[in-house]
This record gives C-alpha cells, sequence and structure tokens, in this order.
C-alpha cells in the first residue's frame, strides 16, 4: 500500500542495503516509491551480498555505491552530489555471537561511523539552510534496554538503557549520539528500536537461517543454554512498512519501539522450524529434524528476555505487524528452499571459520 498519493520524490541513502533488512527495505522503497532516487551505502563486509540487489542494478535511478560509513570525504561528496535529503542508516555489525569475540569493528562501524554519518549530514543540512522536510533515520535494536525477566513488562521507550553485549553497547551509544543531535543542533533524527528480525536474506549466522540451513545439512542444531530464552520474532517486511511510516510520518527527536507480538521460547522455535521443515523440506539427511537438537555451552552474558512493547507507534502511526511467527516462518523456509543460490556462497571457509571459532568450544 502507497503511503501518499501526492508526496515529493525523496532522496534517500539507506546504508547497509547489502545487509539483512537493509537489503529487504531497499526493495520496499523501490516498489513503494519509484520515483525516489535510491542511494546504497556499504561496505561489503563479510554480512553485505551484492547480489542480492542484482535485480535493481539496472534501474536508473538507483546507484549502488561501496563505501564506509567512517569514510567523512566520501559521505560529504556523496550528500552533496546526489542532494540527499533522507538517510536510512542501517549499517552496523550487527551479531552479539561476533562481538563477543571480537568487539574493535563493533566501536567502529556501530559508534565511530554512526558518529561520522551524523556529523556529516549535519554539515550538510546546515548548509541547505536546515530544510524542515530532511530526516535522519536512526535502526537500533531492542537489545539496548537489557534482559528482561519472565513477569517483566515489555521495553518501552522510557525503559532506561541497559546494553550487555558488546554489540548492544555500541548501539545503545550511536543511539545517544543519534539523540544527542536532535537536542543538541535540533538536526531531525529518529531513533527506531526493534526486535529480532526474520525474513529472506538473512545472513546463515543468526539463528534462524543457521537452523534451517544446519537441518538442511544434517548438522547439529546448537541451542544455547536450557533454550528457554525468550526473543520477539517480526518479520523483516512488516519492520520495513514501520520504518516507512517513521520516516514519513515520525516525529523528529521520537523514538520509536517496533515488535512483532510474537515471543517465542528458543527451543519452541526451534522445534516448530522443525517441524515445518519435516513438513516442506523433501528428502532431509536427519527425519525427523528435532532429532539434531543439541544443548550447547551458553553464550557469555546472554540475556534472558527481550519483548516490545510497540503500543507508541501503533497509536500514533497506525503500524501493527501483519505476520505471526507460523506464518512467517513457513514463508522464510520456502524461501530458502527456493533460494539456495543465495545462501550456498555464503557458507565460505570465512564463515567456517567464524563457525568454529564461535561454536568449536560450545560443543564440547
Ligand atoms: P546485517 O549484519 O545483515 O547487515 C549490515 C550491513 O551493513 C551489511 O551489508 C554490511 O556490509 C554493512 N556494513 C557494516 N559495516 C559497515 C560500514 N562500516 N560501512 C558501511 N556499511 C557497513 O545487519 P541487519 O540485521 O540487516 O541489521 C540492520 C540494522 O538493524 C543494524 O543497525 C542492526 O543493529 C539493527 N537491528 C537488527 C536486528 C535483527 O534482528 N537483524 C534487530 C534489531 C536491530
Ligand atoms: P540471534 O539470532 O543471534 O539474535 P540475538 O542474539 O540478537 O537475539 O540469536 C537469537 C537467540 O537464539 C538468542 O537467544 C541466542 C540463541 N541462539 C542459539 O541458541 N543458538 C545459535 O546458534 C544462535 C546463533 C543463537
Amino acid at each position: 500500500m502507497s503511503q501518499q498519493i501526492s508526496r515529493k520524490a525523496r532522496r534517500i541513502i539507506i546504508t547497509g542495503g547489502a545487509g539483512f533488512i537493509g537489503s529487504n527495505f531497499v526493495y520496499h522503497w523501490c516498489q513503494q516509491y519509484p520515483n525516489d532516487r535510491i542511494i546504497v551505502l556499504d561496505a561489503l563486509t563479510y554480512a553485505g551480498n551484492r547480489a542480492t540487489l542484482a535485480n535493481l542494478e539496472e534501474l536508473e535511478n538507483f546507484r549502488f555505491v561501496q563505501g564506509n560509513i567512517c569514510d567523512r570525504t566520501l559521505l560529504d561528496s556523496l550528500l552533496q552530489e546526489e542532494q540527499i535529503d533522507t538517510i536510512a542508516h542501517l549499517a552496523a555489525e550487527s551479531h552479539v555471537d561476533r562481538s563477543i569475540l571480537g568487539p574493535g569493528a563493533f566501536i567502529e562501524t556501530n559508534v565511530v561511523g554512526t558518529f561520522t554519518l551524523l556529523e556529516a549530514f549535519r554539515q550538510y543540512w546546515l548548509a541547505q539552510g536546515k530544510p524542515e522536510n530532511y530526516r535522519f533515520l536512526h535502526v537500533s535494536t531492542d537489545e539496548v534496554y537489557g534482559s528482561l525477566e519472565t513477569n517483566d513488562p515489555p521495553f518501552s521507550e522510557t525503559t532506561p538503557y541497559a546494553p550487555n553485549s558488546p554489540y548492544s553497547a555500541s548501539k545503545a551509544g550511536s543511539d545517544h549520539l543519534a539523540r544527542a543531535y536532535y537536542h543538541t543542533y535540533g538536526m531531525p533524527t529518529i531513533i527506531t528500536n526493534c526486535s529480532n528480525n526474520y525474513g529472506p536474506y538473512h545472513f546463515p549466522e543468526k539463528l534462524i537461517p543457521l537452523m534451517t540451513i544446519n537441518i538442511l545439512l544434517g548438522k547439529p542444531l546448537p541451542v544455547y543454554g536450557d533454550g528457554q530464552n525468550v526473543r520477539d520474532w517480526l518479520y523483516v517486511r512488516d519492520h520495513c512498512q514501520a520504518l516507512d511510516l517513521v520516516i514519513h510520518q515520525g516525529k523528529p527527536g521520537e523514538t520509536y519501539n517496533i515488535g512483532g507480538n510474537n515471543e517465542v521460547k528458543n527451543l519452541d522455535l526451534v522445534n516448530l522450524l522443525c517441524e515445518l521443515m519435516n513438513e516442506l523440506a523433501p528428502d532431509l539427511p536427519v527425519k525427523p529434524a528435532q532429532n539434531l537438537i543439541t544443548f550447547v555451552k551458553d553464550r557469555l552474558g546472554h540475556d534472558r528476555r527481550y519483548a516490545i512493547d510497540a503500543s507508541k507507534i501503533r497509536r500514533e502511526l497506525g503500524w501493527t505487524p501483519q505476520k505471526t511467527v507460523e506464518e512467517g516462518l513457513r514463508e522464510t523456509i520456502i524461501w530458502y528452499l527456493e533460494n539456495q543460490n543465495w545462501w550456498r556462497p555464503l557458507l565460505s571457509a570465512d564463515y567456517q571459520a567464524y563457525y568454529q571459532a564461535s561454536y568449536g568450544q560450545k560443543f564440547t
């Protein structure tokens, strides 16, 4: 559904547009706003995949730029050359387990990179005379709020920050910067904090694609700890719709929490995945797939529960998630079954080295 009937075309940079949520958002935006100028800025780290956007490369209004958000010279020239009015900032180091193995890259991209982007946009926005319609959307995570106990109320926009991992601490730092740029300079930043996304183009290291792929390959399914940790699962296309609304109708200086209203324990989720795979995937090497479930050593500092209270975005912008986790998972599994040429090349030697470093100790 298109947002507005008469709407001035925007000129948008989407950082991290070759990653999971970023690429889904780029597809969403191209579909909804074919007259906009769309620039993807992505460094193509291990998590970025230009092939994901191959269908868009020949569009005249689309441009892919391989570059780092820490590169101020590049940012200055892109903003100026493309006369940008909107930034959707999704570039990040995003995996908690990698932040435990090596936090440095998280500080560099998530904190220093976000600062560099904010500062470049501020100078440019000032030079343009502080236009009111400019927007800087900073996409963040519910993990900045820390961990909930079973009966705690879900995170709201006023829950105090208490990040527990190097990843969430680096995202918290970047959120504070985005907030400060509104309060100090009046720059029109908006922050969103969302729950765990899932859907097409999700890199194999994250829970849902990792389990789906391991089932297909007949490999053990490593469930951390007792498997009772809870996450609130949000279908990525529902998330993209929320980000779109926030850019068009959200208030500068505000934060919006975005959740799927789908709290599930990890073990229940893995069991559901196994059931769906038993039904949907032909010729599984191990059937039923549940036989692959293996409890492994817990993640260090593993947050027990995340849950989002999304009543503000529902009330103010009219957004609610459309997909239940059963519907979304079924679609996602079918996508992974039909798009093996997308994910198989990602199981590279680098990925195997990461897998060994992250899981080698856990299985013992
Ligand atoms: P991702 O890891 O799949 O993709 C990140 C993208 O950013 C990749 O394409 C990568 O190449 C690019 N990138 C990394 N460092 C860069 C740099 N220095 N300069 C330019 N590009 C760089 O991440 P994702 O899951 O799509 O997450 C997108 C955003 O949403 C992140 O800010 C993340 O913190 C947030 N988020 C994600 C989830 C989730 O469930 N995936 C949940 C909450 C919030
Ligand atoms: P993940 O997809 O890494 O997202 P996040 O840590 O940002 O929530 O993990 C989701 C949950 O699944 C989390 O509680 C950790 C757990 N998990 C496993 O049990 N095994 C795994 O192999 C992975 C990757 C995650």
